[in-house]
């Protein structure tokens, strides 16, 4: 019988939306640049980390600059970024996800974050969910980004838990194939993922449960 010991959590886009911020930072940067990038092309972003965001972002826009003028702006739209997040509490937790972190500790079943983001840890401590975390793991600790394993790999090393028993929660396409090259389960939160690109798809966390997670994901694994 396979086991599973540990949930691992993405950050923007499944415990939070954050990623209409990062969005709304990078277009204004593009647009003081003199170009504008679609929502479509914002989903290549999800999951990626700040520096290959901007060089994707650039190259949209036909842009080649020297290292020190990229490193400006990628501070500068962490700057705007943090301003847009400035005010962020617990109301703005997706659905269910509370609810989904508490029954998961109930359940006797350790948690990690795994998100790229180097700005994850004050966020979740905005949102009051931090104490619900055995592990930690941002952009500071895995500099790799997904779909490079490192973030996910790193938060089973802390949680103890052998890759085949975790399940990675992601709304990113980079994010369900860097739990996959670590050779765990997936499960796809929201609804811009492809259809079966996950073991298991859900809208958010609202009316999940850990069990039902655990029975569908185990499911599709052979
Ligand atoms: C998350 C988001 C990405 C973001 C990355 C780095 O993975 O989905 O859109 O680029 O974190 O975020 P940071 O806060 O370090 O700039
Ligand atoms: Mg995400």
């Amino acid at each position: 019988m396979k086991e599973i010991k540990a949930f691992i959590f993405d950050l923007d886009g499944v415990i939070t939306d954050t990623a209409k911020y990062h969005y709304k930072a990078w277009r204004r940067m593009a647009n003081e640049l003199g170009f504008d990038f679609t929502e479509e092309e914002n989903e290549q972003l999800k999951g990626v980390g700040r520096m290959e965001s901007l060089e994707k972002i650039l190259q949209w826009g036909g842009i080649t600059l020297p290292e020190e003028e990229k490193k400006r702006l990628a501070d500068q739209k962490n700057q705007w970024y943090l301003e847009y997040i400035q005010d962020i509490s617990p109301n703005d937790l997706l659905p269910g996800a509370r609810e989904f972190l508490l029954a998961t500790r109930d359940a006797g079943i350790k948690s990690a974050l795994g998100s790229a983001s180097k700005n994850a840890i004050p966020i979740v401590e905005k949102l009051g969910v931090l104490h619900f975390f055995d592990a930690l793991i941002d952009g500071n600790k895995a500099p790799k980004s997904k779909p490079d394993p490192q973030v996910f790999l790193l938060g089973a090393e802390a949680l103890n838990a052998k890759p085949e028993e975790c399940i990675v929660f992601e709304d990113s396409l980079a994010g369900i194939q860097a739990a996959k090259n670590g050779g765990m389960h997936t499960v796809g939160i929201g609804y811009m993922l492809p259809p079966d690109v996950a073991d298991f798809h859900a809208g958010s966390l609202e009316f999940l449960t850990p069990s039902i997670v655990i029975t569908e994901v185990l499911k599709h694994s052979t």
